[in-house]
């Protein structure tokens, strides 16, 4: 099967296969689309069982970058990078270093930064063999903090749609998985009044969670518990046929990416009434902050674009309304329309 033929080929602008014998490198490059020639994406180091796995999820989340940057108003394409092997085993500065010099041969035209399998020193060592990294140890390091700021004003704009309330005082609120951006939304949603229950397989995130002020739960109870807000922030495919029934708050709103299970789950939390708000747009704060790390936009845009996640999904929120929609077509439909604005 061609490459065009692929059930996730969206018209990507390149798909590239890099390799480099001496290290074991074995890697997908995707650019779905780029603006004033640029695109931007982290780099995925995983164990795919296939090679077609690895170009699926390399095609399906460049894509998800664009609408991304879109929907977050930054001027930068979509684009990913996929290393292929288990990171634990393979990954070497040599490997890296073989990677940093393709991506620096593009001159530009794709910008990394830290994905599942890499870290900020995983960037610090690829910006050794190239200019086009965000996210090194000595720039922001870890993208949890924008990532939950982003998090708290899509939160506010998600309570306002469903429950016509300012703020987070007296709201209760079940937060599953309390890592990296769960912990700091732990503290945040406490700290404005909400009420937290929280989960986590991790004793150390439960402590942490536990000393904020919040209630730990089991981790099978933490999505049927009885609040007003559910927030994702440990793995995808968490709302499915089998959970969606169970969810008694009425509003979900968290990081962890690819939260529906399948795309008609959408369709399942609409038919439910709960209102879902799109993690690709929730999520963008790290985004954000890596492209003022790129110096593609200032501190103050930073903050501003960080803040006006709520806004984009206020409008996401109105189109589902309106248009009588998912806000997961919402969403992408949004998304369309400011990609082709600035095309
Ligand atoms: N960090 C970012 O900037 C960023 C940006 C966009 C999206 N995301 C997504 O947000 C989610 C959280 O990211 P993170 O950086 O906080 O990761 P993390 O690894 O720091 O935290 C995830 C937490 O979930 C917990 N967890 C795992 N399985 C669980 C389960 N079954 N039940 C409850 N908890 C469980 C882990 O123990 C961990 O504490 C991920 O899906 C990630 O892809 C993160």
């Amino acid at each position: 099967m061609s490459v065009f033929d692929h059930i996730e080929y969206d018209g990507h602008l390149r798909i590239t296969h890099v390799t480099d014998a001496d290290t074991g490198l074995r890697a997908v490059h995707a650019v779905h689309r780029t603006v004033n020639g640029m695109s931007g994406g982290g780099i995925r180091f995983r164990p795919y069982a296939s090679d077609d796995e690895a170009l699926t999820d390399v095609l399906r989340l460049s894509k998800a970058m664009s609408q991304k940057f879109a929907l977050a108003g930054i001027p930068v394409g979509g684009g990913k990078s996929v290393i292929i092997g288990d990171p634990a085993q393979l990954k070497t500065p040599a490997l890296l270093a073989a990677y940093g010099r393709y991506i620096e041969g593009l001159n530009g035209l794709y910008v990394g930064g830290p994905d599942v399998g890499t870290n900020a020193e995983d960037m610090t060592e690829l910006a050794r063999s190239t200019r086009y990294v965000t996210g090194r140890a000595d720039q922001s390091g870890s993208t949890a903090l924008p990532t939950a700021l982003g998090c708290m004003a899509a939160m506010k704009a998600t309570v306002q749609a469903a429950f016509d309330r300012e703020g987070f005082d007296g709201l209760r609120v079940a937060v599953q998985g309390a890592g990296g951006v769960g912990g700091e939304l732990v503290k945040m949603l406490i700290r404005d009044g909400a009420t937290v229950l929280v989960a986590d397989i991790d004793q150390a995130a439960l402590a942490n969670a536990r000393a904020a002020g919040a209630t730990v739960v089991s981790t099978e109870d933490i999505l049927t518990a009885d609040v007003d807000l559910l927030s994702p922030n440990a793995m995808g495919a968490v709302l499915s046929p089998e959970t969606i029934p169970t969810i008694q708050a009425q509003a979900i709103c968290g990081c962890a990416n690819n939260q529906l299970a399948t795309p008609d789950c959408a369709d399942l939390l609409t038919a439910r009434g709960i209102l879902w708000a799109p993690d690709y747009v929730v999520s963008a704060g790290g985004a954000i902050d890596g492209c003022k790390d790129a110096g593609l936009i200032t501190p103050e845009e930073r903050d501003a674009k960080i803040d006006g996640i709520g806004e984009t999904l206020a409008a996401i929120f109105a189109i589902a309304t309106q248009d009588n929609m998912t806000t997961d077509a919402a969403a992408q439909l949004l998304a369309q329309r400011r990609m082709s604005e600035n095309a």
